[in-house]
């Protein structure tokens, strides 16, 4: 059959784009096609789960529905999506009056058009370094308190109002215990009298917007050693939450697992897995469900040998996802990032002392699924149904 010249070259750049994505074109699972890549969504989907990623609204060239290599991941193995900062104030926010919805817009436009459903990260996150620095100077007059719930409930309202319907997951208070277990202050939480008041409000205002929404307390407390006093931090805010009557439905576990100290004998990092579970196990027996609401892998102390430290990594994730998936609370999970080009780990310091990029997501930098994309999809399909 003669091809048209039209024809031909979509036959050269649908053959160009097999070979520098790990053949993205492929039909998702066609058993017997060595290089089918499985949709993590549908082995999730599988399992009453649901698999995702973060997006943003940036450039083409970003981690953004906008680019269309990314965007095809996304496709493939998404059924949720977050925006990784579309939603946070510092972008909603540019001034104490206005709201700027157009970047969060376009990505729920996206998912929508994809039939993925989207999470709200996140209505406050509660350290001073990420409120915007008009927030953070902000003159709260002479009824500091009254003026504080104001701006926050406003925020609050504002935002789910014109998401009501669409989004049903919010992450609503991220970030609010310190490492050392304390609970963190920003301007607004000392206007309004204390952080427990001002998260308190937040959740109350979300529950009476959205009865029927999950609201989450979102925390990167994790199992590595090190965080002792941060899990202990919110494991005390947790147990809070319900002494007071607080309306919160999940514990959002961030999941950014970190191999900090090199083990040649794991050859991977260490973590205090027995410590990990009792968390979990406190943590569901308050009635709470838990989320991954941002895994990635941060491979900052492997060697650098690639495929050495790709293995490592997915080794690393298999041995957190054993123990996460025991857990039928968990239902969602969500990447932050898909490829490693535009992970925020690469930015996030310490960076690699040998320099190199860090390989901390399900694709690599040419969109070509790496050995942790294969071990999330093992460990979804050995998963238990819930
Ligand atoms: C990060 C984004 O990925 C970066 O682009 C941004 O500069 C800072 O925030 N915990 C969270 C996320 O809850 O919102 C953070 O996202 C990563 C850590």
């Amino acid at each position: 059959m003669e091809m048209t010249r039209r024809e031909g070259l979509a036959a050269v750049l649908a053959l160009a784009t097999t070979a520098c994505s790990g053949n993205y074109s492929s039909p998702v699972n066609s058993v017997g096609t060595a290089s089918a890549i499985d949709s993590l969504h549908k082995l999730a989907k599988a399992k009453g789960m649901r698999f995702g990623s973060a997006v943003g609204a940036g450039h083409s060239g970003s981690g953004s529905f906008r680019n269309t290599g990314y965007a095809s991941l996304l496709k493939r193995d998404c059924g949720i999506l977050v925006a990784e900062n579309e939603m946070k104030w510092q972008s909603l926010r540019p001034d104490p009056l206005s709201f700027n919805f157009a970047p969060f817009d376009e990505i729920l436009a996206f998912a929508e058009k994809n039939n993925m459903a989207m999470r709200g990260h996140t209505l406050m996150w509660h350290r001073p370094q990420w409120q915007p620095s008009w927030l953070e100077a902000y003159d709260f007059g002479t009824n500091p308190a009254t003026e504080a719930a104001r701006l926050l409930t406003t925020h609050i309202t504002t935002v789910t109002d014109r998401y009501r319907g669409r989004i049903l997951s919010y992450d609503v208070v991220n970030e609010t215990v310190m490492e050392d277990s304390t609970l963190a202050q920003t301007a607004i939480s000392r206007a309004i009298g204390g952080t427990e008041a001002l998260v308190d409000l937040a959740f109350q205002t979300a529950r009476a917007q959205l009865p029927d929404a999950q609201l989450v307390y979102n925390d990167y407390m994790s199992w590595e050693p090190g965080n002792e006093k941060h899990r202990a931090g919110v494991l005390k805010l947790l147990e809070g939450f319900r002494a007071r009557g607080v309306p919160v439905d999940a514990l959002g576990i961030q999941s950014h697992i970190r191999i900090d100290t090199y083990d040649p004998s794991t050859g991977t990092g260490p973590r205090q897995e027995r410590e990990w579970r009792k968390f979990l196990d406190e943590v569901v027996a308050m009635n709470y469900d838990i989320l991954i609401t941002e895994f990635d892998v941060n491979d900052q102390a492997l060697p650098g040998d690639i495929s050495a430290r790709d293995r490592s990594v997915a080794d690393y994730a298999k041995a957190y996802f054993e123990v996460m998936l025991d857990y039928p609370q968990l239902k969602d999970v969500l990447a932050w990032g898909m490829c490693d080009s535009y992970s925020w780990l690469q930015e996030f310091k310490p960076l690699r002392t040998d320099g190199l990029a860090k390989r901390a997501c399900p694709y690599s930098a040419d969109f070509a699924p790496k050995p942790l994309h294969s071990k999330l999809a093992a460990a979804l399909q050995t998963a238990s149904a819930r």
